[in-house]
């Protein structure tokens, strides 16, 4: 309330040229969160909602509530000690490229709040993998949400060596997230899209799949989960094709999906390019998990997101077949606490109508979720991570 009301107006109209500066005092903020012991266990306490009705194993890891934030908010995981503050059972960082990216130029963010939408077109602005690692990885505290790596080809490497880049970003970032999120969906970055093509992406998949089982086996470890993430605009070909090459190179889960680039349906007249985000990607995004989960049988378990705002949306999601949600518009619309107010939210559905888990809403085809490759070994991914060579970092 306080933030839809008050908190929220303000910084709207105070950011109404460039929103982007709302996002980096965003940031900001929640670095200084991260740093200062008090603030954080005080607004943990507040935000998180433990719940064994909640927690779940997906991907051979252990979620302790299904709502996460989405790649795109934190790019250089600089934030990610206050964003566990937040409440949320996993986040993603990124998307990181290789090398530092200056991005497209400002304003590249609009807000539609007629819309409670978003248009981006930032272009993978970040700090490159290295500086990523140096100056914020190695130096997360609190370890306590399981984090996402989101990674992705830089601008100036061409389509044919695309493969190259994100081997290049799993052995450089392997010892530091619990997942890797492929992303070859972001309509800012020419070219990219092309790699879901079934010829392209059955390469790339097979190249990251050799690299993280030298990885694993180097570091002793075992196989962390990849999960392509893919866009909203595909074709019901496309995304068959998507599937099966998918399920065939034994991909451990699909993030449905990035941002639009259609405009239909839209309140506000708007002629920016760049992704959207929000409300009007709901209906795309809850289609395609509904289709993905009855095609596959539930043989790759589904992140979805676009245009979750409530409880109620999460719901409607994990009906659809998601076993995990994640939010970004979400969070800008409804405010920094909507990982506890969907939970809280879930909860009360749960009483409502005699749910006993989060599992029971997807039905019988979900519990194959839990048996993808990074599954295998039931044990907790991070009592196994031996020291053994320069790409396995002890980050836990
Ligand atoms: C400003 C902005 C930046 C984003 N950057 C990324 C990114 O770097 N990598 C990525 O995979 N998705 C990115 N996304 C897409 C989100 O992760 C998410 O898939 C999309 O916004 C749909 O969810 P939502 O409707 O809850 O926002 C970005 C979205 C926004 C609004």
């Amino acid at each position: 309330m306080l933030y839809k009301n008050i908190v929220r107006p303000i910084l709207f109209r105070l950011t109404r040229e460039d929103p982007e500066i709302a996002h980096e005092e965003a940031i900001r903020l929640l670095k200084f969160i991260g740093e200062s012991k008090h603030v954080y266990r005080i607004l943990k306490k507040y935000a998180t909602v433990n719940d064994p009705r909640l927690s779940q194993r997906v991907f051979g890891l252990g979620f302790k509530n299904p709502v996460g934030l989405a790649a795109g908010f934190d790019k250089n995981a600089e934030a990610l000690d206050g964003l566990e503050a937040l409440g949320f059972g996993f986040i993603e960082a990124g998307t990181i490229t290789p090398r530092y990216q200056e991005g497209n130029d400002r304003p590249r963010m609009f807000r539609l709040p007629k819309d409670k939408a978003l248009i981006n077109r930032m272009g993978f602005n970040n700090i490159g993998a290295d500086n990523v690692v140096r100056s914020n990885l190695i130096l997360r505290k609190n370890k306590e949400s399981l984090l996402g790596i989101s990674i992705g080809k830089s601008k100036a490497t061409t389509f044919k060596n695309a493969a190259d880049d994100y081997v290049d970003l799993l052995k450089k970032l392997y010892g530091f997230g619990d997942y890797f999120a492929i992303n070859i969906s972001s309509p800012n970055t020419a070219g990219l899209r092309a790699l879901q093509h079934k010829n392209h992406l059955e390469k790339l998949l097979m190249a990251l799949n050799r690299e993280m089982t030298q990885l694993a086996e180097g570091c002793n470890s075992r196989f962390k989960p990849i999960i392509p993430k893919i866009d909203p605009d595909l074709n019901w070909t496309e995304l068959d094709d998507i599937l099966e090459v998918c399920v065939r190179q034994r991909m451990n889960g699909l993030i449905v999906a990035n941002t639009t680039i259609r405009r239909s349906g839209l309140k506000t007249e708007i002629k920016e390019t760049g992704g959207l985000s929000g409300e009007p990607l709901r209906e795309r995004a809850l289609e395609m998990v509904r289709y993905i989960s009855r095609s596959t049988g539930g043989a790759l378990p589904i992140i979805g997101v676009g245009g979750i705002f409530s409880a109620e949306d999460a719901y409607e999601m994990f009906k659809a077949g998601a076993s995990l949600i994640q939010v970004f518009t979400g969070m800008i619309y409804e405010g920094p606490f909507i990982a506890r107010n969907i939970n809280r939210g879930l909860l009360e559905i749960f009483e409502r109508r005699g749910i006993k888990h989060i599992s029971e809403i997807r039905g019988p085809s979900s519990h194959k979720a839990t048996k993808g490759r990074g599954g295998e070994r039931d044990e907790d991914i991070r009592t196994c991570l031996v020291v053994r060579r320069p790409g396995c970092q002890p980050h836990y």
